[in-house]
């Protein structure tokens, strides 16, 4: 055997190994107990499949991919430092960066090869080139409002989903004229230029507050785009790692558009954020029940079962170690605690989970809508910790709400609700919630991490 075949058989075996650990990471991450396995075997994959890159024959000058390296880890280091409240945002310039490079390669493949493109090669290629282009501007725009560099309204005007499809509708067809004849070599600036200002225009209309579900539809478009130059630089690993992270994205935004009771069409058409804004501010006045630290302390120390209901807020506030601390000193006293999680609760996918993780709550302890919803009737205490929209009543019983239909989380059935918030202000849905006017429901107004705190140092203060 040659030289050359063997670093090749070497080259293809480490790419099936990668294949597997991106499987077996994919596998992993989806449970809280295996996830941090999940995240190293990625990483184990993806440094196997770069080093069998590296070895390729057609790999000329290493030079030019040590300064690429050292660029990279110069930006994606400080990238990977960001808080935890801005991982939406990171995660769209990772796609927008992966998109471009996607598209660069389409383009460098098609003028290397063209007039001489066979026709599903040319199709292929344009899909790559579309995708990763409106990949790359659409990322950009949702990581800019996200992080507030732009307006995080959504900005309409009328018949703009015409012009954002006829957009889309003239990419196509250029790029069916040059499955034709891929000699147009005019044409092809087109299928670049058009998808990037559609990518653009097509974020415009969507709400800050929608763009998680965004980044994760633009995350199956970036796997898309990824397998395609699979098919182009005839690269197996490529495929299937951009099928997994095409076909993952794509799940993650039907779970996160279900569980806000939302279609696809409403989330990329729907200008969510207008309700928002319109709906902000225009709470009722209505005398809700509230109480201080020390007597909520002394309920929730009397109490046989509580369930922590973490929301945004805890979040924004970065409670979750004294919730923690909350969870100790409850469970010291013998009560049976435990955390409902809302599939949407917070910002993004899993963000209660990765927080309370975070401050180290046992897993267990953790249960979701479907298995915690049937134990709220026998709960003495639902303690809703900045969380609005997840617990909202009118989502079963509002038919003109505009969460109507969205699972929640039934606290409202316990036998005592406390709510930690700062006001009454709604949450990123912008209506009112039902449940702090009910008699079983006490306001604990307060900023989360603050009044958490200070329920703890009443339960140790020995005088409950
Ligand atoms: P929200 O309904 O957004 O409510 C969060 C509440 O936290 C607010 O009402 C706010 O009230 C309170 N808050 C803010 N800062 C606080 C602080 N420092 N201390 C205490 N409270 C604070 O949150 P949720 O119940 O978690 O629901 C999530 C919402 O986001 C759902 O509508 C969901 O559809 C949407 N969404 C979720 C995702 C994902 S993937 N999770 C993606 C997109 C959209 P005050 O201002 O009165 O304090």
């Amino acid at each position: 055997m040659t030289t050359e075949l063997a670093t090749d058989r070497i080259i293809q075996i480490a790419y099936l190994i990668a294949t597997v650990l991106f499987i077996l990471s994919l596998k992993w991450m989806s449970s809280p107990t295996s996830a941090r396995r999940g995240v190293r075997a990625g990483e184990l994959g993806m440094l196997l499949a770069i080093c069998a890159t590296l070895l390729h024959r057609g790999i000329v000058d290493y030079r030019s991919i040590a300064i690429a390296l050292v660029l990279g880890v110069i930006i994606g280091v400080p990238l990977g430092r960001v808080h935890m409240t801005a991982v939406p945002q990171r995660t769209a310039l990772s796609h927008a960066f992966g998109a471009l490079c996607v598209a660069l390669v389409g383009t460098a493949e098609y003028y290397l090869r063209a007039p001489h493109v066979p026709a599903v090669m040319m199709a292929v290629l344009a899909m790559e080139v579309i995708l990763g282009s409106l990949t790359f501007t659409g990322s950009l725009m949702a990581a800019g409002k996200l992080q507030e560099l732009l307006p995080q309204r959504p900005i309409t005007y009328k018949g703009q989903n015409i012009v954002n499809l006829s957009l889309l509708a003239i990419s196509v067809a250029l790029a069916v004229l040059l499955v034709v004849d891929p000699g147009h070599t005019r044409l092809f600036p087109l299928i670049v230029a058009i998808p990037l200002v559609f990518g653009v225009l097509m974020i415009v209309p969507i709400g800050g507050a929608d763009m998680p579900t965004v980044i994760s539809l633009l995350n199956a478009y970036a796997g898309l785009s990824a397998a395609a130059m699979g098919f182009v630089l005839d690269s197996k690993l490529l495929i299937v790692a951009g099928a997994l992270d095409g076909s993952s994205g794509f799940i993650l935004s039907v779970i996160m558009s279900k569980a806000m009771n939302r279609s696809f069409a409403n989330v990329l058409f729907g200008a969510f954020g207008q309700v928002q804004a319109a709906a902000a501010g225009a709470h009722e006045a209505r005398p809700v029940r509230s109480a201080t630290a020390e007597e909520a302390a002394a309920i929730l120390g009397a109490a046989n079962t509580v369930v922590i209901v973490p929301g945004y807020g805890m979040a924004v506030a970065q409670a979750q170690h004294k919730v923690r601390e909350l969870f100790d000193a409850l469970t010291k006293r013998g009560v049976n605690v435990a955390f409902a999680i809302h599939p949407v609760a917070g910002r993004m996918p899993g963000h209660m989970n990765v927080l309370l993780a975070e401050a180290d709550i046992p897993y267990d302890k953790l249960l979701d809508m479907d298995a915690i919803n049937p134990e709220f009737p026998q709960t003495d205490v639902a303690l809703i910790i900045g969380a609005n929209d997840v617990t909202n009543p009118a989502a079963r019983t509002d038919p003109s709400s505009p969460i109507y239909g969205m699972p929640i989380l039934d606290v409202d059935k316990a036998k005592t609700v406390m709510v930690i918030k700062r006001s009454l202000s709604p949450g990123f849905a912008g209506i009112d919630n039902e449940l702090y006017y009910l008699n079983k429901t006490l306001m604990l107004f307060g900023d989360a991490k603050a009044f958490v705190g200070d329920l703890v140092r009443e339960l140790a203060g020995g005088g409950l």
